[in-house]
């Protein structure tokens, strides 16, 4: 607060100044943790590269042995793909910083991301390059040579630097009421982490191509549990940085946080090539994106703050709006306006004088719910987004793991026949 880094609690009788930028402090612990932690990755392939026999951990065949020392067997690549997302985030916490401390316009700071991941694309060239996508059953017919995979090439590397950019932003722009940012990432985090543990569970395998067992680890083993080795950290300091940011708040989280958050969540779905299922987990985000448009792209006017206005009489929070006193919408926009509220997409207020469009709810899915739900305490408000957060992910998983079944013919799981390639 000393620094300046401070801002009012907006949603509260009487505002209080708090600390801002807390994210950077849980940014750096995460930061650090994750460097701390590279001995006890890679502990197993250390010892198998240096110390020869003698642990008990890695069973060295003879030929191994004759060898002499093995550091050609050490996984370079996976040491790759851990250093460039911490690369990655590096960069974030720095962007983070800057614009929390320097308030960036964000025609400076919209592609920052995508350079930032830069480090992860090349090792997912050099190490994965796969840039497929599987074609749902029912287009296959239309497909030349009925193929079953699309080859995206470059394009696949745009929509992966597009991801780091929305993943980070989208968890920005759902913001304005105490715990929300850092509620949502948790949610997010905790399905990822469930849906990677699912990768974990061996399934049946032929003994004989498989040394005598029964059962065989999924191919994809490594990669979920590099994603594991990245979220359970991320997930402490961010249940810590909860504690201190739920209602009523005693700091906010800064847009490092929201930033960090975005971009870890990029990498890992970029590093385990689970970035579509990212985006299932990413429903209310990706609402909330859409649904802002027309004020992020400054169709109609966009204030600085958008968050629930804070009614003093009842205590509770309410949409709040675009006021159009002084400039009426245009015949286009009130048409679209009254269209949105017969869809109760909006909340309107006529003037009763003019008979015109004096006030529209900004468009938000926080003022959204509230439009929908009435007034409600932000404490409330809070827990019933991140239940539909948590719904809307799991409603995801779900489709993922049952549905692409039907629609693809097979998971990658495993569970329904052969792996799939992809
Ligand atoms: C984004 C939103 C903005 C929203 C803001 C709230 C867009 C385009 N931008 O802007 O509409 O108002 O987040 O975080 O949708 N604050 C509270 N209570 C909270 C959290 C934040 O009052 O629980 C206020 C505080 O004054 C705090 C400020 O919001 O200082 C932080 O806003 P900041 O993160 O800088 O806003 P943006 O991310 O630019
Ligand atoms: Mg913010």
């Amino acid at each position: 607060m000393k620094a300046g880094l401070k801002g009012k609690d907006l949603g509260k009788a009487i505002p209080k100044e708090l600390p801002e930028c807390m994210g950077a402090v849980a940014s750096a612990v995460y930061l650090l943790i994750l460097i701390a932690f590279i001995p006890f990755v890679f502990y197993k392939d250390i010892v198998a590269a240096t110390s020869g026999g003698g642990n008990r951990d890695v069973v060295l065949t003879v030929t191994q042995i004759e060898t002499g020392r093995f550091l050609q067997r050490f996984p370079h690549s996976k040491l790759g793909s851990y250093q460039s997302v911490l690369n990655t985030l590096q960069a974030t916490t720095i962007l983070g910083l800057a614009d929390d401390i320097l308030d960036l316009r964000w025609r400076h700071k919209f592609f920052i991301p995508a350079i930032a991941c830069i480090p992860l694309l090349i090792v997912y060239y050099v190490d994965f390059g796969v840039t497929s996508v599987v074609v749902p059953n029912f287009l296959v017919p239309y497909m030349p040579n009925g193929a079953r995979l699309i080859h995206l090439g470059p394009l696949y590397y745009a929509f992966m630097a597009a991801i780091s950019i929305f993943a980070p932003n989208s968890i920005n722009i759902l913001a304005g009421i105490n715990g929300l940012e850092v509620g949502q990432s948790l949610v997010i985090a905790g399905l990822l982490v469930l849906n990677s543990s699912l990768y974990l569970v061996p399934f049946p395998g032929n003994p004989i191509l498989n040394n005598g067992y029964a059962t065989r680890p999924h191919p994809a083993t490594e990669s979920h549990l590099m994603t594991l080795y990245l979220l359970l950290p991320f997930m402490g300091v961010s249940t810590a940085l909860y504690i201190h940011n739920r209602y009523p708040a005693r700091v906010f989280v800064g847009d490092t946080y929201c930033y960090v958050a975005g971009m870890t969540f990029a990498c890992v779905a970029i590093m385990a090539h689970f970035s579509k299922t990212l985006l299932l987990l990413f429903i209310p985000q990706i609402f909330n994106f859409v649904y802002s448009v027309p004020q992020l792209f400054k169709i109609i006017p966009c204030p600085r703050h958008r968050l629930p206005r804070f009614n003093a009489r009842t205590g509770l929070r309410e949409p709040s709006v675009t006021k159009w006193e002084d400039r009426p919408p245009s015949k286009t926009l009130t048409a679209a306006f009254f269209l949105l509220e017969r869809m109760r997409l909006i909340q309107l207020t006529i003037d009763p004088a003019t008979n015109r469009i004096s006030e529209t709810s900004n468009l938000t899915l926080i003022n959204l719910w509230l439009v929908w739900r009435g007034p409600l305490r932000e404490d409330r408000l809070n827990n019933e987004l991140l239940v539909l957060q948590i719904a809307c992910g799991i409603l995801g998983l779900f489709i993922r793991h049952t549905m692409a079944v039907l629609i693809f013919s097979m998971d990658n799981r495993g569970k329904y026949g052969e792996r799939f390639p992809v």
